[in-house]
């Protein structure tokens, strides 16, 4: 067994395992309104400490990332992490399915982990129409310096963030769309904030190669980015790394983020970056001006021509591969899961219908238009009141016969805990008109989740529904128990907190300590590994043995809640 040196048994374990645990970022924003003018008029908008678009957040894979968010507007606000999988924590994904408001005046933390994630990511407000008008900003999870990326690191990278722009308030918005219509046409474009201009938003080095990050952050158009002469080798896509195939152009849908690879191995002078609005027929274009620092001479008039029709973009989307032997988050490759091999449990097929019902637009999905009850419905379910809130499985997994009605009801599906379910939507979010998509979704996440259209029209008047995952067990290793500072309300505002969720929880110190915790006996200790890797572990009675938690362990929960007891084993 070797010489053990038992170092403690105690509570104030505390502080010290912070330390083991993966770094945290802090940030705290102010939101306000402030003049903006994307197209060139001045109108209000929403302001992250003083900045349209938001402050970049920054952030490696694993990356604690806490945000005190300030709210002075005077609405109700919250933000979503669109694209953070958030694992065991639906309860900051920042919807109003999952979380109350920040009121205005007050503050709220989210505290979240990107955990295992790469890639180019936005985060915007939920809340109302505030996205329309800021509120955005481009989110970064660069990968862990151990893991290969399969491309040269560039001289530096850039946000690239499109939109529509509607140039009215998001009150106005809002009101549109709480009268029953429809937002219209948007009145233009832009480019991080505005829509033209000869100063560079961007300059270049002769002969180096940058990174540019590319998210459509707009409301209901598609967009198309091209840079004049510079075509882009695309390196990843929705957090994974993909084929490095080069494109003169991009169609960026909404709520779609790129990252490509431009060389600066043209004449140095400035070159126009152009984005314009595909399958409308005015199309509305922004440009703003890359600049070579040698640069001599302005950028040509002459922009280049955006692609036409509906096969050109359904043909770029295919040609998206995901490359295979690469690692994203992971040192394993991307394509060591084999999807292929994976039994469906459940198929639910989701038919996108609209109606017009009292003169009022509705979208829905399988007939029934969202809303959000006043109560959370992920509150509602943990403090078990979802009765008085909602009911489960108002629509099937197939949709009705017919769709000419719309139930106007909060829409929540349940699903089981690691189940492989198909969902086959037809012509709803990201899906090109008159054709299906299928996407299949693991599980393996317990929370509240909702699955939503990108277009915000559509999104505001129903088009969503929730997914609720429940694990069994109530555990720690499943999901988070509710964070100490939740905003509650509606119908759980005073309502007595249930008890944090049981579990065995693993508290890192250094290298070569291990920490054996066991907080109770929860029925998930005997499918627990038992082999203690270093160390050795004592037990003090309990019928249950004592379990090791080490860094080796993934998928264990790593977050310090608390414990009963606690040895700390050394190996000499
Ligand atoms: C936010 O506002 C508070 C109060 O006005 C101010 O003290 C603080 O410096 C601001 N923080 C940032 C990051 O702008
Ligand atoms: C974020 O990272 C990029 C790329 O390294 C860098 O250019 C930028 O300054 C960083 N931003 C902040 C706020 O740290
Ligand atoms: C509000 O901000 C203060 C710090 O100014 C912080 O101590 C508090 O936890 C925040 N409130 C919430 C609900 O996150
Ligand atoms: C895929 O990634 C691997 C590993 O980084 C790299 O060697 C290879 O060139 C990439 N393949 C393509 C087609 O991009
Ligand atoms: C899927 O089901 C088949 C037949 O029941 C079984 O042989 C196979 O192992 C299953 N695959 C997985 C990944 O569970
Ligand atoms: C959904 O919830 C109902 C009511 O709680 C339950 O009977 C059913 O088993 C659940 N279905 C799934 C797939 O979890």
């Amino acid at each position: 067994m070797g010489r053990l040196s038992t170092v403690a048994l105690m509570l104030c374990l505390m502080a010290a395992a912070v330390k083991g645990e993966d770094p945290y970022l802090y940030f705290t924003w102010n939101v306000t309104y402030g003049t903006i003018a994307p197209l060139g008029v001045t109108q209000q908008g929403i302001l992250i400490n003083g900045q349209f678009p938001g402050p970049e957040i920054n952030s490696t894979s694993n990356n604690n990332v806490v945000i005190n968010v300030f709210n002075y507007l005077d609405e109700p606000l919250l933000f979503t992490w669109s694209g953070v999988q958030q694992r065991k924590n639906s309860w900051q994904d920042g919807t109003l399915g999952t979380q109350c408001p920040i009121a205005p005046g007050t503050n709220y933390t989210y505290h979240f982990q990107v955990k295992d994630q790469i890639g180019s990511y936005f985060y915007y407000p939920t809340t109302g129409m505030h996205r329309a008008v800021g509120g955005f900003g481009g989110l970064r999870i660069f990968s862990r310096l151990l893991i290969p990326v399969p491309y040269a690191d560039p001289a530096d990278e850039y946000w690239v963030l499109l939109g529509d722009w509607f140039g009215k308030t998001h009150q106005t918005l809002k009101q549109f769309l709480d009268s029953g219509r429809s937002l219209g046409r948007p009145s233009g474009v832009h480019i991080n904030g505005a829509n033209a201009g000869l100063e560079p938003l961007y300059t270049m080095e002769p002969g180096k190669t940058y990174k540019f990050r590319i998210c459509n952050v707009g409301l209901k158009e598609a967009l198309n980015f091209r840079i004049q002469n510079h075509p882009m080798k695309l390196v990843e896509m929705e957090g994974s790394h993909v084929v490095q195939n080069t494109y003169d152009s991009l169609d960026v849908h909404v709520g779609q983020c790129f990252s490509v690879l431009v060389t600066a191995d043209q004449q140095p002078r400035d070159y126009f970056m152009v984005a314009s609005t595909r399958f409308t027929k005015h199309v509305l274009t922004a440009t703003r001006v890359i600049r070579y620092t040698n640069g001599v001479g302005p950028a040509s008039p002459q922009l280049p021509p955006a692609p036409e029709g509906w096969a050109w973009s359904l043909n770029q989307f295919r040609s998206f591969r995901w490359n295979l032997t690469a690692s994203a988050a992971r040192p394993n490759p991307q394509g060591s899961y084999h999807y292929g091999q994976i039994n469906i449990t459940r198929t639910i097929k989701l038919v996108n219908s609209f109606s017009r019902a009292g003169g009022k637009l509705r979208y829905g999905l399988n007939g029934v238009s969202h809303v959000d009850p006043d109560t959370p419905l992920k509150l509602a379910e943990y403090f078990g009141v979802a009765d008085q809130v909602f009911k489960y499985n108002l629509i099937g997994d197939q949709p009705p016969p017919t769709l000419r009605d719309l139930v106007v009801a909060p829409n929540v599906l349940n699903a089981t805990f690691r189940d492989y379910i198909e969902i086959i939507l037809e012509n709803p979010t990201k899906v090109f008109p008159k054709s299906w998509a299928a996407i299949m979704l693991t599980f393996d996440n317990a929370g509240m989740w909702c699955l939503r259209s990108e277009l915000a029209e559509n999104r505001y008047l129903g088009q969503q529904l929730y997914i609720s995952v429940l694990s069994p067990e109530r555990s720690l290793r499943d999901e988070y128990s509710l964070p100490d500072n939740q905003l509650l309300c509606g119908i759980v505002k005073d309502l007595p907190k249930p008890p944090p969720y049981k579990g065995v929880v693993c508290v890192f110190l250094a290298s070569n300590l291990l920490a054996y915790i066991k907080r109770e006996a929860s029925p998930l200790l005997p499918s627990m590994p038992q082999q203690p890797r270093v160390g050795d572990v004592f037990s003090r009675g309990g019928e249950l043995p004592w379990l090791p938690c080490d860094r080796q362990s993934l998928g264990w929960p790593n977050k310090v809640v608390g414990f009963d007891r606690a040895f700390i084993t050394k190996s000499d």
